[in-house]
């Protein structure tokens, strides 16, 4: 049962094997606790993507624990579990045939919002994003740019006030300027609400100013999680000082 002290998100010991034969996660345990933000780094194919969709069960995995709100992930419906869980995904998922406006609504339409707070929500994000509601709510995604198009998806995951959100590179495409901005917000926004991320980025130096603690992935497996300065102090692993170097964290 859900109990106040158990973490928002929880992975025990999870190992997901794809067909064709990849070992993607091997034995990975990490949690997220009510509040925090967690950061995904690690190399490309280390597993960060595979380990973020177990969550809202994109991928499921053949071994281990996954849990929502102290909940199993598959003891109840997905599509129930996915309302609930803002999403970014690494690649651009917004609907093409669909507006902004409608890409943006999704979940509050779905979750039963009437009409006009779904509107006022909608144009709230976009505002927030950067794009001003009126002249971008009737475009659709072929119409903008590829940043554009993130800031869209980034509106669209916050849309329906869900508490846990999971971040797949959301600041990825974007220039610095805007980026810097979006990044800015979200600190405030998510302290604001008490909203629980993970988050997955390649910038140690996102890493370090958004998250509360970083967990190193390599290989399908998480070699060390903690503060940027607990990484820094004392890397468990010469990959992961090589990585904080290379990196160059500031703390
Ligand atoms: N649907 C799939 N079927 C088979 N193999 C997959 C599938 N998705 C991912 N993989 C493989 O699983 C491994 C982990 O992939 P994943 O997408 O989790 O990596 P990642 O850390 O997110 O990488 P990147 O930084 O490039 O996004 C890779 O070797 C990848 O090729
Ligand atoms: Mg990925």
């Amino acid at each position: 049962m859900n109990d106040r002290s158990d973490p928002i998100l929880q992975a025990r010991d999870v190992h997901v094997h794809y067909t064709g034969g990849v070992h993607a996660l091997r034995g990975v345990s990490v949690h997220v606790a009510t509040g925090e933000t967690v950061a995904l780094v690690g190399e490309s194919g280390s597993g960060k993507s595979t380990l973020l969709k177990t969550f809202n069960r994109l991928v499921e995995p053949t071994q281990g624990e996954v849990r929502v709100r102290g909940e199993a992930v598959d003891a109840g419906r997905p599509e129930e579990l996915r309302r609930s869980i803002g999403y970014i995904q690494q690649e651009s998922s917004l609907l093409p045939h669909w507006t902004v406006g409608r890409n943006v609504g999704l979940v509050p339409r779905l979750l039963g919002w009437p009409r006009e707070r779904v509107e006022v929500r909608t144009q709230e994000l976009l505002a927030l994003v950067g794009l001003e509601p009126a002249a971008y709510v009737d475009r659709y995604p072929l119409q903008l740019s590829g940043g554009q198009r993130q800031r869209v998806a980034f509106a669209r995951a916050l849309a329906g006030e869900a508490k846990v959100v999971l971040m797949d590179e959301p600041f990825g495409a974007l220039d610095p300027l805007i980026r810097h901005d979006m990044q800015r917000e979200f600190s405030q926004w998510r302290e604001r609400l008490g909203i629980s991320t993970l988050m997955v980025t390649h910038d140690l130096q996102v890493a370090a100013r958004l998250a509360d603690r970083i967990a190193v992935m390599r290989d399908g497996e998480i070699l060390q999680v903690g503060s940027a300065r607990e990484l820094s102090e004392a890397p468990a692993t010469s990959y992961v000082q090589d990585l904080l170097r290379r990196g160059e964290v500031t703390i």
